[in-house]
């Protein structure tokens, strides 16, 4: 592994004249996840101090992990590139600050019902450097309704660049007869007629911006020819029908 990494500096991103509440700009979201199954939102100013402090936390956090070679900080698969979502200090409270300002419970409301629960267990923040040849080699096919349970919204937020010179993900986006496909969700018929017949498409996501999308959408870490760095969280939603799940540790949003 190397060591010292230093990380590009949060960008800053102009983004003071979205109407973050504005009803047309969640139907619009909304429209594009049902047609394609992913969007980017905006959340907030990438100098908004809980974004600062969670992105502080969460750099420092992978820095000490990479220049000091501690794998076990990795729970032990330095390929996954993930650290447990309460290993970062005052992440949930950070988070619903953040979120409670944006359109996005709005949107997961539509999606999965009044009561919205994010989960500890399948939320993580994630470090996925390039100069780690495990992380190079670890790159699978696949979706999430593949190991989670029921409907689920992943809020994918960078505080690095995500996509471009930074890893991010390849997403295949819905074909247009993908409501044909929805018998064949959990088969591997599914995997290989999505990934096959349609195109897919890395998304360049800056600081501010969340890319959010369901369990159905096909996904692969993109990391082959990238030189630096990328931090972030996954932040999962269900619905209130997950209550009672063993795997799953909910908290009421
Ligand atoms: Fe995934």
């Amino acid at each position: 592994m190397n060591q010292n990494i230093n990380l590009q500096p949060v960008s800053s991103v102009v983004l003071d004249n979205i109407l973050v509440n504005d009803e047309s700009y969640a139907q619009q979201i909304m429209k594009q996840i049902d047609s394609v199954g992913y969007s980017l939102v905006y959340l907030c100013s990438p100098t908004n101090p809980s974004f600062l402090e969670l992105s502080t936390a969460a750099v420092s956090a992978f820095n000490e992990i990479w220049s000091n070679n501690l794998d076990g900080g990795l729970g032990g698969r330095v390929d996954k590139a993930s650290i447990n979502f309460d290993a970062v200090a005052n992440a949930d409270s950070n988070l619903v600050e953040l979120l409670n300002v944006s359109v996005i419970p709005n949107i997961l409301r539509s999606k999965l019902g009044k009561k919205i629960y994010f989960d500890k267990n399948f939320s993580k923040f994630r470090g996925v450097n390039p100069s780690i040849k495990e992380q190079v080699n670890y790159s699978p096919l696949h979706y999430d309704g593949e190991f989670l349970p029921g409907p689920t919204y992943n809020l994918c937020i960078p505080f690095t660049g995500y996509g471009g010179p930074f890893p991010g993900l390849d997403l295949w986006k819905y074909p247009k007869w993908h409501s044909y496909l929805r018998f064949l969700i959990g088969s591997k018929l599914y995997k290989s007629i999505v990934s096959k017949f349609t195109a897919k498409w890395e998304p360049i996501v800056p600081p501010g911006y969340v890319l959010m999308f369901n369990e159905n959408v096909m996904h692969q870490r993109s990391i082959f020819k990238k030189h630096l760095p990328r931090i972030n969280v996954e932040f999962r939603f269900f619905s209130e029908n997950e209550i009672g799940n063993n795997d799953l540790c909910l908290t009421e949003f």
